[in-house]
């Protein structure tokens, strides 16, 4: 039955940045489908301290909560022209959306090779497609990302652990929703989308459920844009 193919009953999924906006909406769908969602926050441990990430990971191991999906989601998005763009701002961000999802797959892969089973899957951005002028380093960040996800993806596909990249277009969510709000500017955004619409962070949970269960087996190494046309070409 291809229902039982979504089921996620068993599995143990972390979800990086999974108490608001898309992570929440890709938990809750996790959760729904039955896996044990580890719900992660800067609270939790903060992706910008490469310290903090490491002491995260002994924990679940010792608790024997390692995952066997990880979606990398939180990110940090810094708008800043590049002419003036600080280096200090640059370096956390490629931590936060680099560094720290290298780091998260280095850490998980083992349970999952040896179980011969595993879902790495990483939020991207409609900007590896249409870099926004003043977000060049988060842009670069999320490409990189997508890279190292083909990669990865060829190399652990025969240990069924497959490996891929969510991309979302515009979502309201706590990052977009004041500049949404605004009348001028949020009307300039949704004329600009195929699909005339903003999505919702639930939006992005379909996909994830995909690429996270048995459904998704035979997808490796793919960029699925969610993101309502934005990214094709005019
Ligand atoms: N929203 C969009 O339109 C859009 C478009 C394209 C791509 N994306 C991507 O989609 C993903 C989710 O975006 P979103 O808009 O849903 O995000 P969001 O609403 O800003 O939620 C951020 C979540 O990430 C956590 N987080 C942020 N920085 C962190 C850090 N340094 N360490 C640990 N956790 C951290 C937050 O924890 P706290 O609550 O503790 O701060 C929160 O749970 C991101 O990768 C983003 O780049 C979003």
């Amino acid at each position: 039955m291809l229902k039982e193919k979504f089921d996620l009953t068993g599995k143990i999924a972390l979800v990086t940045g999974s108490t608001r906006g898309i992570g929440k909406a890709i938990g809750d769908a996790f959760e729904e489908y039955g896996a044990k969602v580890i719900r992660h926050n800067t609270k939790v441990c903060d992706l910008s301290d490469p310290v903090a990430i490491e002491s995260f990971f002994d924990r679940l191991d010792a608790e024997g909560s390692m995952p066997d999906i990880l979606v990398a989601n939180a990110s940090l998005q810094a708008k800043i022209p590049w002419t003036g763009f600080p280096m200090d701002e640059a370096q956390k961000e490629i931590q936060i959306n680099f560094l720290a999802t290298l780091r998260m797959f280095q850490r998980c892969y083992p349970k999952m090779k040896a179980q011969k089973w595993g879902r790495l899957i990483t939020v991207g951005s409609v900007n590896e497609r249409r870099p926004h002028p003043d977000m060049c380093v988060y842009a670069a960040t999320k490409s990189a990302q997508e890279n190292l996800v083909r990669n990865i993806a060829r190399q652990v596909a025969a240990e069924e652990i497959t490996v891929n990249n969510l991309c979302p277009g515009v979502f309201y969510t706590d990052r977009n929703k004041e500049c949404l709000a605004d009348p001028v500017y949020g009307s300039k955004v949704t004329a600009a989308i195929p699909m005339h619409d903003y999505a919702m962070p639930e939006d992005a949970a379909g996909a994830a459920l995909l690429l996270a269960s048995d459904a998704g087996r035979y997808i490796t190494g793919a960029t699925i844009m969610v993101d309502g046309g934005l990214s094709l070409p005019g």
